[in-house]
């Protein structure tokens, strides 16, 4: 059967970007940022975004590119057995991010519908874990569905698996391009909303102040290199699949160039958003950023809500607008990480795409029903740890090590990226891949295993 391919290089971009955009840019990025040295951050990361995150950008279009295949295949092809593995390391941890990913995609979506009348309350703190979340039930009760959870979810994983039924072309490109414009239009407008609200120069101060002692701390590079490799959905499987449907004729390394700075707009945006808001919200208490600035789950779902009950005027359009931001960014990052077995799946064993995408998202589905359950929050914990723990950063240097080290494909792979590109990758490039990198990674994993630096 003939491979499935991008229908246009924007339609390639778009998805890329879509996949890198996500979560991470909202609720992640401004946070650490802010508490990496505020301004000062941005050295380390723009230093980890060209020595690592665009140089394995290149290196994982180039794989799918000219290797034609989901990551295990692409690895097989490249070097047998030796390497299929680290392909289906790849994905089986994509599918167990996809599992827990979906669900606060779900958690979103609903809070789309909760922002028009604030059904939050006052409180909430309270609302999210013990109204929406109901984890406050005693233990031994734990275990029934939350049906405020499950419909939405069921919804997110019906549009998730229907857009991969349809294809490349027509289901993942398509979406693509029609959720990220849409993403920037409405991002454009809550960060023109929050700038314009009183006390958000408050934030905007706490967020760009320089801290330029930080960047003699080592902490700080950790963090930098870590959030480029989670932001730029690298070592996920994910940039090897969605580049192995380009046509032959493509620019890799200059679309890899667009999709890295593409996401870090999109990360600067977020920040400014996100701190204007939280700076208007700081002074609406009377206290300082410090005190409301957060991430993750409780900056989405606690503070946010708060922000939105206290905003003059439209409050119920902007939170619909943030929270249907919030969906529409993990949507298209749902679809990639899914992709990555679908395709693993369908090429190991023959499988039609309707076929894998029933049966691997299917199993991702049901299993994600674990979290929309009572004490569901539990198990998102345990999840997110194991990711933590043994995700992102030694998949990451374990590529770089492999291909680039044991079989030694650099000059390889950069002769076919400059074949397709006007931009030519010079010896800095495997200096990158081959030095840089696993230096910092191998100090990463070296922190996590010995426990200081974490
Ligand atoms: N890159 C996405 C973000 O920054 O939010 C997160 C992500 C999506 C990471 C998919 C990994 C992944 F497989
Ligand atoms: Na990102």
């Amino acid at each position: 059967m003939e491979r499935s391919q991008w229908g246009t290089r924007a339609g390639f971009i778009l998805a890329a970007v879509g996949s890198a955009v996500g979560l991470g840019n909202i609720w992640r990025f401004p946070y650490v940022a802010y508490e990496n040295g505020g301004g000062a951050f941005f050295i380390p990361y723009l230093f980890a975004l060209l020595t690592a995150g665009i140089p394995i950008l290149i290196m994982e279009f180039t794989i799918g590119h000219r290797y034609r295949g989901s990551a295990p295949l692409s690895f097989f092809r490249m070097k047998g057995k030796a390497a299929e593995w680290l392909g289906w390391w790849q994905i089986f941890v994509s599918f167990v991010i996809s599992t827990y990913y979906a669900v606060i995609i779900a958690w979103a979506m609903r809070y789309t519908f909760f922002s028009f009348d604030q059904a939050w309350g006052t409180d909430t703190e309270t609302f999210l874990f013990a109204d929406f979340l109901q984890l406050d039930v005693a233990p031994g009760e734990t275990g029934g569905i939350v049906w405020g959870i499950f419909v939405p979810l069921a919804i997110v994983w019906i549009i998730s698996l229907g857009i991969l039924l349809a294809g490349v072309k027509k289901g993942i490109e398509l979406a693509n391009r029609f959720f990220i414009p849409t993403l920037v239009i409405l991002f454009m407008i809550i960060v023109i909303r929050a700038v314009t609200l009183p006390g958000s120069e408050l934030g905007l101060t706490a967020f760009f102040q320089p801290d330029f002692d930080r960047i003699w701390d080592p902490t700080v590079w950790v963090a930098a290199y870590g959030h480029i490799f989670f932001s730029l959905s690298i070592a996920f499987a994910i940039m090897i699949t969605y580049s192995s449907y380009l046509p032959k004729k493509s620019d890799i390394t200059n679309n890899a160039f667009i999709t890295g700075f593409a996401n870090s707009g999109f990360e600067l945006l977020a920040g400014i958003g996100v701190f204007a808001a939280l700076g208007f919200m700081a002074a609406q208490s009377n206290v300082a950023v410090e005190e409301v600035a957060t991430a993750g789950v409780g900056l989405a779902f606690v503070v946010f809500p708060q922000i939105i009950n206290e905003l003059p005027g439209l409050n119920g359009i902007f939170g619909a607008v943030f929270f249907f931001s919030l969906t529409l960014a993990g949507l298209s990052s749902l679809i990639s990480i899914t992709e990555t077995y679908v395709a693993g799946f369908s090429e190991k064993f023959g499988l039609s795409r309707k076929v894998a995408v029933l049966v691997g998202g299917g199993a991702a589905a049901l299993i994600s029903i674990l979290f929309a359950t009572q004490g569901g929050l539990f198990f998102l914990d345990v999840a997110d740890y194991f990711i933590n723990q043994f995700g992102v950063a030694l998949i990451g240097l374990v590529e770089v090590v492999l291909v680039i080290w044991i079989f030694r494909k650099a000059t390889d792979l950069q002769a076919h990226a400059n074949l397709t590109s006007d931009i030519r990758l010079g010896g800095w490039w495997k200096i990158c891949l081959g030095v840089i990198t696993p230096l910092v990674l191998g100090y990463m994993m070296f922190g996590l295993l010995t426990q200081n630096l974490f």
